[in-house]
């Protein structure tokens, strides 16, 4: 069985071939903390132990390990963010094959050539036996096959395209900005550029700060929901210790995005020449329309989908 994995740093987006053919994809965060927390007895496996290293799966603890850097992606904790992603599918721990990605700027090095060696470091982290506190079987990875993170994305567009004509994929995710220009039917990779620091994170952070600020402590986790529910007002007044810190928290949410608008559209400023655009991952909704304002080509040629950010793993499903 083949099972294709975007481990992002903020979520793990999971698809797989399901019964009678169904395709079936999650997302599952990442925060983890290190040591073990208390079992409540249910069917749960949050407890995790790697190379003697102990971690636990906890979504609201506002000391969970950071997971915005690029060392994240070969960590120990993202080996054990992929196992427990893959436990939360539901299919019976068993061998696998598994497909992962990597950000275009540990994907390529700077010639644009594929960086081996960080493919090898991603493979063999990943290879490290990881175990559970009820001491469960875990799946187990036979093949490991290491894609970059945007480019699948746009496989279905690209190969309706001719090969005169480029497609522009951004990745907007939680902690990188991925931008890549393709040419049609896949026959050369354009350009890329990999912004390993500038991703909705920089939203989470200030959010956090202005959190703080209201008593309010949050995770990255729950600091990123306030930025999905920052048009609801009753999600705020139900999360915000201090009521009068509310608008100061929106204020600083709709700042801090029109910053993040602005170093995007600035490092979209040396591609050129693409004939159509697409925006992927999950920052799509706070910055599309400036793309596309920005980069203007026809209408028709512009794609946001409804659900972001699955199209990459949507893509390596897609790629096999
Ligand atoms: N509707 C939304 N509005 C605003 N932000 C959103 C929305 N949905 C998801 N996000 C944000 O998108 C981020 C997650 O996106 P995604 O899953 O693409 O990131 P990732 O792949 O884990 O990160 P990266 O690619 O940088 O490693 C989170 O910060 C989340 O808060
Ligand atoms: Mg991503």
């Amino acid at each position: 069985m083949k099972i294709y994995v975007d481990d992002g740093s903020t979520s793990i987006k999971v698809k797989w071939d399901g019964e009678e053919g169904v395709e079936k994809k999650i997302a599952v965060p990442t925060t983890f903390k290190r040591g073990w927390k208390a079992d409540f007895g249910n069917s749960n496996i949050v407890n995790y132990d790697i190379d003697g290293e102990k971690y636990s799966f906890d979504r609201h603890d506002s000391t969970a390990l950071n997971t915005n850097n690029i060392e994240w992606q070969y960590s120990a904790a993202n080996t054990i963010a992929i196992h427990h992603a893959l436990l939360k599918t539901g299919i019976e721990p068993k061998t696998i094959d598994i497909v992962v990605t990597l950000p275009l700027s540990e994907y390529y090095d700077t010639n644009k050539q594929v960086n081996k060696e960080n493919v090898q470091r991603k493979k063999s982290g990943l290879m490290r036996r990881v175990s559970n506190s009820k001491e469960t079987q875990m799946f187990k990875l036979n093949s490991i096959t290491v894609r970059p993170e945007s480019i699948p994305a746009g496989f279905e567009i690209l190969s309706e395209m001719d090969i005169n004509q480029s497609l522009l994929i951004v990745d907007i995710g939680g902690t990188t900005l991925d931008i890549s220009q393709i040419s049609g039917q896949m026959t050369d990779v354009i350009n890329i550029y990999g912004d390993p620091h500038t991703g909705v994170s920089l939203i989470t952070e200030e959010a956090k700060n202005a959190l703080i600020e209201a008593k309010t402590y949050a995770s990255n986790h729950m600091a990123d929901l306030f930025i999905i529910n920052r048009k609801n007002h009753d999600f705020f007044d139900k999360n915000i210790n201090i009521p009068a810190k509310i608008q100061r928290v929106k204020e600083t949410i709709e700042s801090a995005n029109r910053r993040l608008n602005e170093r995007i559209i600035n490092s979209i400023r040396q591609f050129k020449g693409y004939s159509h655009v697409m925006v992927i991952g999950g920052g799509s909704e706070l910055i599309s329309q400036a793309i596309k304002d920005f980069c203007n080509v026809r209408h028709d040629r512009f794609f946001v989908s409804s659900h972001p950010q699955f199209d990459l793993v949507n893509g390596l499903f897609t790629m096999g």
